[in-house]
């Protein structure tokens, strides 16, 4: 690594979570439709549209007692050895003609430099002391698709950041989630890329897989944002790796103030046609074996193979070319006269 590069490790994750090992990888886009095994399972079109990244087992239904890592003959993530699920909500740009636009999702730089990414998001397990990783059909969910309550998230998890450069490089200081980092979505036309950053609990009851909220099983430890997750509740003492996602919405082609919205709507939302109060992602465990707590246990790092824990990498090339038909058909792309939710949505 360069010196440059380093420097902004260092500064992004400020204090002692600088010298932390953690991984830090890219996944691309494996389908954007309208499924959701966790929430709604066996549903076709869901009230709303997702992109999924990770492992090629990712179906409209995934019962706990399969295995992704032995179902799954691929992975749109660089560690071969993971072929757990990850997704969120896709955003949208509302043109003040009414249509809407799927904002594209980019790689973020940070201390690799470019991570290569084709849609898709950003992946980190951090671990904090000895973690206990997750056990096979282990799933969770972070934050509430249907709130509308800004002060109701805590934004040292889940936020929003301004970058005012269209190159995902220029790394924009100070660890996620603190500063002036939002829970609402930015509507300022200097931003030419919005950061999104969610942090998943770090705690667990030590005995649920997954609870009927897929909440109530994890907890939030003490203090908040990309630190590990801090010391754990006596309800849910076991310590688990943070798991974080980072999604780079690049904003460049909609930043011209006279396409937005004049009706007093927002020009950037999520696919629940709601505001950053509403961001969520979505975890379905899928590593190999034991290889995620071997790689937690022996200080495996950003997105480098890793032989003591058995990890290796993949080109992007292999894993860009990891993909799934929509099993939900219908147009995400392109601009659409409505979003996609209850309908099938239409072209505009
Ligand atoms: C998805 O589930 C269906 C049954 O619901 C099954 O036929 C199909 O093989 C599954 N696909 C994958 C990739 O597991
Ligand atoms: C709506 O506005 C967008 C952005 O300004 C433009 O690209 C698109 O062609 C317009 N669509 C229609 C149907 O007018
Ligand atoms: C963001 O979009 C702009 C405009 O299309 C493009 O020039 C730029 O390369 C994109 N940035 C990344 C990191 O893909």
């Amino acid at each position: 690594m360069q010196w440059a590069t380093l420097a902004a490790a260092a500064a992004l994750f400020a204090q002692n979570v600088a010298a932390q090992q953690m991984l830090r990888f890219a996944c691309s886009q494996l389908v954007v439709e309208r499924t959701d095994p966790l929430v709604n399972p066996g549903m076709k079109y869901t009230p709303h549209l997702h992109q999924i990244v990770g492992g090629n087992s990712f179906n409209v239904t995934m019962d706990p007692a399969n295995d992704p890592a032995t179902l799954s003959t691929c992975t749109s993530c660089s560690f071969v050895q993971d072929k757990s699920n990850y997704w969120t909500a896709v955003m949208f740009f509302k043109a003040k003609n009414g249509t809407y636009h799927r904002v594209p999702q980019v790689g973020n730089g940070g201390p690799q430099g470019a991570l290569q990414n084709k849609g898709g998001l950003d992946v980190y397990y951090i671990p904090s002391g000895k973690v206990t990783a997750f056990k096979k059909g282990f799933r969770m969910l972070a934050g509430s698709a249907t709130n509308t309550d800004d002060s109701k998230v805590n934004k040292g998890n889940i936020c929003h950041r301004c970058w005012t450069s269209s190159n995902e490089n220029t790394f924009v200081g100070m660890q996620p989630c603190s500063g002036t980092d939002t829970v609402a979505i930015p509507a300022d036309t200097t931003c030419k890329m919005i950061r999104q950053t969610i942090v998943f609990p770090a705690c667990w009851d030590g005995k649920n897989l997954d609870s009927p909220d897929h909440q109530s099983h994890v907890a939030y430890g003490q203090g908040s944002g990309a630190t590990g997750g801090g010391a754990c509740p006596s309800t849910h003492p076991v310590k688990l790796p943070q798991v974080m996602y980072e999604l780079m919405w690049n904003v460049t082609t909609f930043a011209d103030k006279s396409q937005w919205p004049t009706d007093g709507s927002r020009p950037f939302v999520y696919s629940m046609n709601l505001g950053g109060s509403a961001a969520h992602g979505d975890y379905v465990f899928g590593w190999e074996g034991d290889s995620l707590q071997k790689a937690m246990d022996n200080g495996c790092t950003l997105n480098q193979a890793c032989p003591k824990a058995g990890l290796t990498t993949q080109p992007a090339a292999t894993y860009n070319a990891c993909n799934k038909k929509q099993q939900a058909p219908e147009d995400v792309d392109g601009w659409l006269k409505a979003m996609p939710m209850g309908e099938m949505a239409i072209k505009a």
